[in-house]
C-alpha cells in the first residue's frame, strides 16, 4: 500500500472515531495514532492533513488538533437562477472522455496513458529539482512563457522543416491544448462566424467552437484525409477564414493526411488567405514509422497556427503547451489569451523544460509508445473477436480505435448501457461537427491496461447484440 492509500486509510479510520467525540475534543497523539495503525509518523500527518481539508478536525499551532463539527449544510433557494441563465448554452457538457467514472471502471474513455505509461519519475525528479530554485514560486516576468521553453518548442518545430524559421518569439505557452484552441478562436473569430472542420474530429475544439459561438462547417475525413476541393469550397461558400485541422494521428480515426493532401491544403490556404489550426496533440504518441512533419514546419508565410500539447507525453496534470506562429497573428493571439489564464504557473512550465530536457525523455518517450503499442494491438485483436465491432482502420498512433457498430445502433444509448456494467467509452456522436453518416464509438487503449480488454469488448459486444 503506497503512502497516500495508507493516509486515507488511517483518515476513515479517525473520521470514525470522530463521530463519536464532542467538538473541541482533542485529537490523540501521532505516536499513538502511528501505534494504532501499524504506520510511520508521515503518514499519519498526511491523514490529519486530509482531515484538515475536509475540515473535521483543526490544528492549533503548539495547543494540538481538534475536533470541529461541520454546520450542518444550509438550504437556500436557487430556483431564481433558472430565469437569470435563460436557455442552456449550446456547450453543455464535457465529453466523455474527461467525464469521472465509478471506481473499478474499464476506462476505455479516456484518451489521457495511465501512470504505467508515462515518465513518472522523470517528472518526480524535475518536480525536486524545481522546488530547489527559490525563483519557481514567483510570477512569471514573460507573460508569453519561459523564454527557454519557449525556446524548446521552436527548435522542436523548426527541425521538421528547412529550419531558420521559428524562434522564441513564434511561441506562446498555453495552459494544454485546449486552452490553445480556445484562444485561438477568441482571438480570430467573433460570434456568429464560421469555422471549418473536419468530420469527425475532436469534441473539445466542437465545444470551443460552440462556447465562441461560431457555425460549423464539416469538411468529411476519410483515411487518407481531407479532399481539398472540398475545404476550397467550404471556405467560400461560408465565407470562413478559419480551419480547424489534426493532419497527424487525428483524434479520433488516428489517420494520417497524404502528402497530396497536404500539399493541396496548403494551395488552398494560400489562395483563400485563410489560417489552420494546426492541433498536433499525438506528436510523441507514434506507433509505427515517425510521423510526417508538421504542416507549420514550412509555413514561411504564417498560414498555420500550430499547437503541440505535452499533456499525454509528459503528464496530464503538467498542463503545458505551445501555440507557435509566424507573423502578427501571434500578437493577437498573446493578447486575448490572457483574459482566459492571464499567466501559466511558471512552476508547470519548469517542470515541463526539465522533462523535455532531461537525458531520460527519449527514452521515456520510446516506453510510450512501446507501452501504448501493446495496447493498441490487444485492442485491436480484441475488438476483430467480436462480430458486430469493425475496426475502420488500424491507427499508427494516437490513444484509440474508432469502431464502427451495426446501423440500428444507437452510440449514446449503448454507451450508458455499457458504463452501467462498468465499461466506459467514447460515443461517436460526440466527435461530429453536424450530422453522423452512422454510428460508431471510440475505444482508447491509453488509459486502460491491457488484461481488461477483452472481458470489456464482450460487454460492448453483448450490449451491441440486444440493442439490435
Ligand atoms: C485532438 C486533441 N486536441 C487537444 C486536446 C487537448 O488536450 P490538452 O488540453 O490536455 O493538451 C485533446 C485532448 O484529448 C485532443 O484529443
Amino acid at each position: 500500500m503506497n503512502n497516500d492509500s495508507s493516509a486515507a486509510r488511517v483518515a476513515g479510520s479517525v473520521r470514525a472515531w470522530i463521530a463519536s467525540n464532542p467538538s473541541a475534543t482533542t485529537l490523540p497523539s501521532t505516536r499513538t495514532l502511528a501505534r494504532e495503525h501499524g504506520v510511520g509518523p508521515v503518514t499519519v500527518q498526511h491523514a490529519v492533513q486530509l482531515l484538515v481539508a475536509d475540515g473535521v478536525v483543526e490544528t492549533k499551532p503548539g495547543a494540538g488538533t481538534f475536533v470541529v463539527r461541520a454546520e450542518p449544510r444550509r438550504t437556500g433557494d436557487v430556483s431564481w437562477q433558472s430565469t437569470a441563465l435563460g436557455p442552456s448554452p449550446a456547450v453543455d457538457f464535457p465529453g466523455s472522455g474527461v467525464r469521472s467514472v465509478p471506481d473499478g471502471t474499464t476506462a476505455l474513455h479516456t484518451g489521457y496513458p495511465s501512470p504505467a505509461l508515462l515518465p513518472g519519475a522523470l517528472v518526480r525528479s524535475a518536480l525536486q529539482r524545481v522546488a530547489r530554485e527559490p525563483d519557481a514560486y514567483l510570477g512569471s516576468s514573460a507573460p508569453a512563457g519561459e523564454p527557454a521553453l519557449r525556446s524548446w518548442f521552436a527548435r522542436e518545430l523548426d527541425r521538421g522543416g528547412p529550419g531558420g524559421l521559428f524562434d522564441a518569439d513564434d511561441v506562446v505557452v498555453t495552459s494544454g491544448g485546449q486552452a490553445a484552441i480556445s484562444a485561438v478562436l477568441r482571438a480570430l473569430t467573433a460570434p456568429g462566424d464560421t469555422i471549418v472542420m473536419e468530420s469527425p474530429t475532436y469534441w473539445g475544439a466542437i465545444a470551443a467552437a460552440r462556447a465562441q459561438g461560431l457555425r460549423i462547417v464539416p469538411v468529411a475525413r476519410s483515411r487518407d484525409g481531407i479532399d481539398p476541393a472540398d475545404l476550397d469550397a467550404a471556405l467560400t461558400m461560408h465565407d470562413a477564414r478559419v480551419f480547424y485541422a489534426q493532419p497527424t494521428y487525428a483524434n479520433p480515426t488516428g489517420s494520417v493526411w497524404t502528402a497530396d493532401v497536404r500539399a493541396g491544403v496548403r494551395d488552398v490556404l494560400v489562395r483563400r488567405k485563410a489560417f489552420m489550426l494546426e492541433d498536433d496533440w499525438a506528436r510523441d504518441l507514434f506507433l509505427g514509422a515517425q510521423p510526417p512533419p508538421p504542416m507549420a514546419a514550412g509555413d514561411v508565410d504564417g498560414h498555420i497556427l500550430y499547437v503541440r500539447s505535452l499533456t499525454k507525453s509528459v503528464s496530464p496534470s503538467v498542463r503545458v503547451a505551445a501555440l507557435v506562429s509566424r507573423g502578427p497573428v501571434l500578437a493577437r493571439i498573446r493578447a486575448t489569451r490572457w483574459v482566459g489564464e492571464l499567466l501559466v504557473p511558471r512552476l508547470t512550465q519548469r517542470i515541463a523544460l526539465d522533462v523535455v530536457s532531461s537525458a531520460g525523455w527519449a527514452r521515456g518517450g520510446a516506453g510510450l509508445r512501446r507501452g501504448l503499442r501493446a495496447r493498441r494491438d490487444a485492442l485491436v485483436s480484441a475488438v476483430r473477436d467480436a462480430s458486430h465491432l469493425t475496426v475502420e482502420a488500424v491507427p499508427d498512433g494516437g490513444v484509440g480505435l474508432w469502431v464502427a457498430l451495426p446501423k440500428r445502433v444507437d452510440p449514446a444509448e449503448l454507451t450508458a448501457v455499457c458504463l452501467d456494467r462498468g465499461v466506459a467509452l467514447s460515443p461517436g456522436h460526440e466527435w461530429f461537427p453536424a450530422e453522423q453518416p452512422g454510428p460508431f464509438v471510440r475505444l482508447a487503449f491509453a488509459g486502460e491496461s491491457e488484461d481488461r480488454y477483452v472481458e470489456a469488448v464482450q460487454v460492448v459486444e453483448d450490449a451491441v447484440r440486444e440493442s439490435m
